[in-house]
C-alpha cells in the first residue's frame, strides 16, 4: 500500500469525530492515520482517548496568549510531526487568517448543519424554530470565514415531531461519524483519481488566453486560437497509447530540451509514444505529489509556443527588456 496521509485532528472537547476518524484508520485500507491529536483545552476527555489509543497529543490553553501566537504554536506543533492535512473536529476557537492561510486545501471542519444553514451555533434548535424537514452536518474545506469554506460532503438528518435540540443533536452525531471518515478518505485519495486530475489541468488549460478543449484520438486536449485554426498546446493522458498512469503532455522547445528534463527528473517526465519524437513531454499527475503550480507553468509555456504572434507579442517585448 502507498503512504498514508498524515492528518493532525484539532479538538476542545468529548472527541468523538476524533475518535470516530481514529477507528475508521484502523482499516487497513484506510487512505490517512491520525499522527497526532491536539487542543487548546487540557481538559478536554477526548485527549485520554487518543492518548489511551497511543496517538502522539499536543496541548497549548489558549489562555494569555494573542489569537496568532497561539496559531502559531499549534502550527509548529502540527508542521513537527509531519502532518499534511489537518482535521478540524469540535475545535471551537476562531483560527486567525494567518494560520488558515497556511493550511489552505489541506484543512477540513465537520459542522452540524446543512450548509450554508446555520453557520455558528445553536444549529439543531435554529432548524427546529424554522420548521424545517431536515437538520443534517457537512464536511467542509476551512476558508479565513467561519463555517464558510467549500462543502465536500454532506448528510442530511430528518427531522422528528418529537426531536428536541437534544434529540436532534444525539441522531446528527450518529450522521457525523459516519460522514468525516469518509469525506477525510475521499478527500486525501483526490489525487489518485483521474477525473479530479483531469478537472485540474482542465481549468488551468482553460485560463489561458482563448484556449477551447477538442478531443484528440479519444483523449482531452487544449488548442490556442480559433476552432478553425487553433493549435494543441496539451494533451491528456490516462493510460492513453498504452502509456501508464495520467499525465499530460505539454511542448518542450526540442528534443534537447526533452532530453534535459528527462535526465533532470526521470520520476517526473518521461518521452510520451509518438508525440516524443516531436519533442513533447508526459508530465505524471499521479504521483500524489503533483506541484500543480509547475503544471500551469509547463502549460503557459507550451501555450505560448504555439499562440498566435497578436497573443505573445506584449510578453516577447517584456522579455526583451
Ligand atoms: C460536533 O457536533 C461538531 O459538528 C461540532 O461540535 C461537535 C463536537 O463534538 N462542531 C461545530 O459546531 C463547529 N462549528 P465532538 O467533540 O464529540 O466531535
Amino acid at each position: 500500500m502507498t503512504e498514508r496521509a498524515k492528518v493532525a485532528v484539532l479538538i476542545s472537547g468529548r472527541g468523538s469525530n476524533m475518535a470516530a476518524l481514529v477507528y475508521a484508520a484502523k482499516a487497513v485500507d484506510c487512505p490517512y492515520e491520525i499522527i497526532l491529536v491536539a487542543s487548546n483545552d487540557p481538559e478536554a476527555p477526548g485527549l485520554k482517548l487518543a492518548e489511551a489509543e497511543g496517538i502522539e497529543t499536543f496541548v497549548h490553553p489558549h489562555k494569555g496568549l494573542k489569537r496568532s501566537e497561539h496559531d502559531q504554536i499549534l502550527h509548529e506543533a502540527v508542521t513537527n510531526v509531519g502532518a499534511e492535512y489537518i482535521a478540524l473536529a469540535g475545535y471551537m476557537r476562531i483560527l486567525s487568517d494567518d494560520f488558515v492561510s497556511k493550511w489552505q486545501d489541506r484543512m477540513l471542519n465537520i459542522h452540524p448543519s446543512l450548509l450554508p444553514k446555520y453557520k455558528g451555533l445553536d444549529t439543531y434548535q435554529r432548524a427546529l424554530d424554522a420548521d424545517d424537514t431536515h437538520a443534517g452536518c457537512s464536511v467542509h474545506l476551512v476558508t479565513p470565514e467561519l463555517d464558510d469554506g467549500p462543502v465536500l460532503a454532506q448528510t442530511a438528518v430528518t427531522i422528528m415531531p418529537d426531536d428536541t435540540a437534544d434529540t436532534l443533536a444525539d441522531r446528527v452525531l450518529i450522521a457525523e461519524h459516519q460522514l468525516y471518515p469518509a469525506a477525510l478518505t475521499k478527500y486525501v485519495s483526490r489525487e489518485a483519481d483521474p477525473n479530479w486530475i483531469l478537472d485540474q489541468v482542465r481549468d488551468r488549460a482553460l485560463a489561458l488566453e482563448e484556449t477551447h478543449e477538442r478531443p484528440s484520438f479519444g483523449t482531452p486536449g487544449w488548442r490556442v486560437g480559433s476552432e478553425k485554426t487553433g493549435k494543441y498546446f496539451a494533451y491528456f493522458s490516462r493510460r492513453h497509447f498504452g502509456e501508464t498512469g495520467t499525465s499530460v503532455f505539454v511542448k518542450t522547445s526540442g528534443l534537447d530540451e526533452q532530453s534535459a528534463l528527462l535526465d533532470a527528473d526521470p520520476d517526473l517526465y518521461f518521452a510520451p509514444k509518438f508525440y516524443g519524437k516531436s519533442g513533447w513531454i508526459a508530465i505524471r499527475l499521479d504521483t500524489g505529489r503533483t506541484d500543480w503550480g509547475h503544471v500551469a507553468d509547463s502549460l503557459k509555456k507550451s501555450w505560448r509556443m504555439v499562440a498566435p504572434k497578436r497573443l505573445t507579442k506584449m510578453m516577447d517585448i517584456a522579455d526583451d527588456f
